[in-house]
């Protein structure tokens, strides 16, 4: 039985303190004074930016060095031009907001403990497990299969689930075709065909990821009345090969850069890129998943979508053999998803804690 309904329905009964079990201790807090800083010594805030149209122009070879450095240097890049419509991404938040503005009673259907459950409305990370709360309620949506989880699926607000659907195809294409750019970019040698589609998409990444994990993560974090004592998200590394998020207007995404905390300007209708645990791996090190968190504001609510991509559930994950050599040894153990999620159920999300597990 779940006691704890979430921070938005705490916020619904009015409060004016953080609750002491949201206070984060002080060094782990946002702490604004750390951003003039890194403004003053110039330190660039703006995240790399893929043209994703010009990626599959005739600039494709210097686009691929941009996309390896952003890996190499900062585990993220925004995407622009992706093809993927403004409706399609208004449409998503949309829904995301009119599904988190529904009464308790609506939202709660969905609320499990269960980390596998194709559906999981929660709060914090996992509450279970998680010794302080952050303030944050989210709905986990399985994507793959779509035949197995849709009927699953809330269906209200009416247009939820022809909304998300669309969006996550679209998300997903869009994964399988960075992909590919970044298989290429690691120098891995690829063999393209057409599929059904008639969508170009090289063998190598048709064949491991068509049928990869997919899951959504929407969320919502709630105005706090005292932001600086909280966290939105804790500092953590995403589990997949690449996390493609959607955020709204309202900034709240950090990523750790040389040792500071960088805010990530929302570009409206783009997407934000990470490495997750699993590329890391699959790359032998050379691209690195980095910490981020989320933070959180006394004025706006904020909402964003995290679609985290991998291959199947039932693959080992490995450094490519095209990337271990002499020079470069093997430096990550074969991982699964059962293992990370066994980690994942049976500990709080603390820093890179399951990759440092895999080395
Ligand atoms: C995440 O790290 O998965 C989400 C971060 C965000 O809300 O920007
Ligand atoms: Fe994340």
């Amino acid at each position: 039985i779940i006691r704890n309904k979430g921070v938005k329905h705490l916020c619904e009964t009015g409060i004016a303190n953080v609750p002491n079990r949201y206070i984060f201790p002080a060094p782990q807090r946002n702490n604004e004074e750390d951003q003039v800083v890194s403004n003053l010594s110039g330190l660039n805030l703006k995240l790399p930016i893929i043209d994703f149209a010009e990626l599959q122009g005739p600039n494709r070879l210097q686009v691929l060095d941009s996309l390896a450095k952003a890996c190499e240097n900062y585990g993220f890049f925004q995407v622009i031009n992706h093809g993927i419509s403004n409706d399609t991404i208004g449409n998503m938040i949309d829904v995301s907001r009119r599904f988190f503005q529904q009464p308790m009673e609506e939202r709660s259907k969905f609320m499990t403990t269960d980390v596998r459950a194709p559906v999981r409305y929660g709060t914090s990370f996992n509450q279970s497990t998680d010794s302080i709360f952050c303030w944050r309620d989210f709905l986990k949506l399985v994507c793959h299969s779509m035949e197995d989880s849709l009927p699953h699926w809330p269906t209200s607000p009416s247009d939820f689930r022809d909304s998300i659907c669309e969006y996550a195809k679209e998300n997903k294409f869009l994964f399988l075709k960075i992909m590919e750019a970044i298989t290429e970019s690691l120098g891995i040698v690829l063999k393209t065909t057409r599929n059904d589609n008639d969508d170009i998409i090289n063998d190598f990444v048709t064949k491991e990821f068509e049928n990869g994990s997919h899951v959504m993560v929407i969320n919502c974090y709630p105005s706090c009345p005292q932001p600086k004592l909280t966290l939105g998200m804790p500092p953590h590394s995403d589990y997949g090969f690449l996390t493609v998020l959607l955020q709204d207007e309202v900034e709240g995404l950090q990523i750790q850069h040389e040792g500071q905390w960088i805010t990530v300007e929302p570009i409206p209708n783009s997407f934000v890129v990470n490495v997750g645990d699993h590329l890391e791996i699959f790359s032998n090190g050379r691209y690195k998943s980095v910490l981020h968190r989320a933070i959180v504001n006394s004025k706006k609510s904020r909402t964003s979508v995290a679609s985290l991509h991998s291959m199947p559930f039932i693959n080992m994950v490995r450094p490519s053999p095209e990337l271990i050599n002499e020079k470069n040894p093997r430096r990550y153990l074969d991982t699964d998803f059962a293992t990370f999620l066994d980690f994942l159920s049976s500990s709080e999300l603390k820093e890179k804690n399951f990759l440092d597990s895999r080395k």
